[in-house]
């Protein structure tokens, strides 16, 4: 298997998720290449959360990083071949750019082109209270084909630590993506 996938980070807390979803992307044999790109928000959160700057990521095996600001990227065609796009975590403002159909970054346009051409988009939106604008946003972008998957951990599994919790959420997101990964903290009954 030879399976691409992209991944943006948005500016809203949590970057660190973004960052372990990246990481097991990249360690997974079956991924040949992950298109990274990054808010200019979600930039400023990584750094401030987690010290990390995009090219710390992208010195990560099989990561090459788009400009957000360059919408002749390649993951701004339907032609770009790949298995699905996750935002993580993904704004409210990204959620509602991409339920209103607002292309105007690569972040909003790679996730309209996953839609118009039935691939599969998860959306972890980070962000607490929900306004009536977000959980209508939530639901047009359902119906349009999205998963969302707020960045709600289980804790059913017993963490211990914050890696548990990433690695917890992040199974699911992969899941959601069709690269389910073997993880002892699968709930077995
Ligand atoms: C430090 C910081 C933390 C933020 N956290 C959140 C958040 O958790 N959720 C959210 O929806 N917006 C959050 N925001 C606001 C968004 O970054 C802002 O609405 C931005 O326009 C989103 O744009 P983007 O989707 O292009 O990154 C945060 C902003 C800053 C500066």
């Amino acid at each position: 298997m030879s399976l691409r996938f992209t991944l943006a980070i948005t500016g809203a807390s949590g970057s660190a998720f973004g960052v372990a979803l990246l990481r097991r992307l990249s360690a997974n044999p079956a991924v040949e290449h992950i298109a990274l790109l990054l808010s200019s928000t979600g930039k400023r959160c990584l750094y401030d959360e987690t010290g990390l700057t995009p090219k710390d990521l992208a010195a990560l095996p099989k990561v090459g990083l788009r400009d957000e600001r360059d919408l002749g990227a390649d993951i701004s065609s339907g032609s770009y071949r790949h298995d699905g796009m996750a935002i993580v975590p993904c704004s409210a403002g990204a959620l509602g750019r991409i339920a209103s159909g607002v292309s105007e970054s690569l972040v909003s346009r790679a996730a309209d082109v996953c839609l118009k051409e039935r691939r599969p988009l998860v959306l972890c939106l980070r962000e607490t209270p929900l306004n009536r604008i977000h959980l209508e946003n939530m639901l047009r972008v359902h119906d349009a084909g999205a998963v969302v998957m707020p960045i709600m951990p289980g804790f059913y599994s017993g963490p211990k630590s914050l890696d548990d919790l990433f690695d917890t959420f992040t199974t699911r997101v992969l899941d959601q993506l069709g690269l389910s990964e073997s993880d002892p903290r699968r709930w077995k009954g």
